[in-house]
């Protein structure tokens, strides 16, 4: 796993994407056949991998050498097992049937074998990361870590949920509620990263505080990209948000500024256009863009006292892509 020491940004993520997506692979094999199938589908279409090459990275960071990484590796494909069982279950609730450029496992099989898909790669993400080469006190710390990043998904999720069609979300319980569906795993994923290169909790809490910063700025963004991306690059329906009623920082802001996003989004000669259109005429979308931006500057801000090194540079590099993407 040799990220090298003077790649630019983009080939050191390439590079760990590749060395997750391979590992992957044999994360998820068993019986009955159909079932792991299913689990596989969206694991083998892809995925950014950022959760786990930030677990890498923090680790990096901190003074975790090549052979060091290696060694923690299957905590990182943990992070993206729970990640991935997310998405599955989150195409369920959401109706969305484009996942990574695929039929989501719902469309391709049906949503019995989604729920169970995602159930199964819960526990083989808790299997994959007692495989870590670590003490078994770190592997401890790690467990109860992610478990609580687990809890604290299913708690966003719910309240996306019970977000939906009501007009009267404010940004603090959106804000709240983006730290808990996706704040909570990047922070999980920065903090094993920081436990996995031998520090303390002092340390560990600076990294976490970089990654829920970073998450809730995706997310932000990746609202963001639900309006003003293509289907094709995203992987994933375009305006998948407005169709399903989601409160979002742009509908409360558009709302705020006078425009109805539900009424605008249900009336059946309104163009995809027009609607972006009405949200950049309120400035709803630079709005969105800007407050992910301010999230992405905090992210980097909680990494001052981390070595110089090139690694930090990248975990910075990183905080400045997740909101300026196009997938
Ligand atoms: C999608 O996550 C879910 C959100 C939190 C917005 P990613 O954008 O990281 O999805 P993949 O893993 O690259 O497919
Ligand atoms: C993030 O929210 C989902 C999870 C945290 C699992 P979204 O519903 O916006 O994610 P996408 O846009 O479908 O990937
Ligand atoms: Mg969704
Ligand atoms: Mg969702
Ligand atoms: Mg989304």
């Amino acid at each position: 796993m040799n990220t090298g020491d003077d790649t630019d940004l983009e080939d050191v993520l390439g590079g760990y994407a590749e060395r997750i997506s391979g590992a992957l692979d044999t994360c998820s094999i068993g019986s009955p056949a159909y079932l792991y199938e299913a689990a596989q589908h969206p694991i083998r279409a892809g995925g950014k991998r950022l959760r786990p090459t930030m677990l890498l990275l923090v680790a990096e960071a901190l003074g975790a050498d090549e052979e060091a990484r290696d060694g923690i590796l299957p905590a990182a494909l943990a992070v993206e097992l729970v990640h991935t069982l997310s998405l599955i279950h989150d195409d369920v609730i959401d109706e969305d049937v484009l996942r990574r450029g695929e039929p989501a496992i719902h469309a391709k099989w049906d949503t019995s074998t989604a729920i169970l898909a995602g159930d199964v790669l819960f526990p083989r993400a808790f299997e994959t990361l007692l495989k870590t080469d670590v003490s078994a006190d770190e592997i401890l710390v790690c467990h109860r870590t992610l478990l609580r990043a687990c809890r604290q998904l299913c708690e966003g999720q719910a309240l996306d949920l019970s977000f939906e069609h009501c007009d009267s979300v404010t940004e603090t319980e959106y804000l709240e509620m983006a730290r808990l569906k996706t704040g909570a795993l990047f922070a999980a994923s920065a903090r094993m990263g920081a436990v996995l290169a031998g520090h303390d909790d002092r340390t560990a809490d600076r990294a976490a505080a970089y990654g829920r910063n970073l998450g809730v700025a995706y997310q932000l963004y990746d609202d963001v990209l639900d309006l003003t991306g293509e289907t094709e690059t995203l992987g994933k329906t375009r305006g998948s948000d407005v169709r399903q009623g989601k409160a979002t920082l742009i509908t409360i802001h558009a709302r705020r500024h006078g425009v109805d996003v539900s009424v605008l989004a249900n009336a059946s000669d309104t163009s995809d256009e027009q609607l972006i259109s009405e949200l950049e005429s309120s400035g709803s979308i630079a709005y969105g863009q800007k407050r992910a931006t301010e999230y992405a500057r905090t992210a980097k801000e909680f990494l001052a006292p981390f070595p110089k090194t090139t690694a930090t540079n990248h975990l910075r590099g990183l905080a400045e892509l997740v909101v300026n993407r196009i997938q």
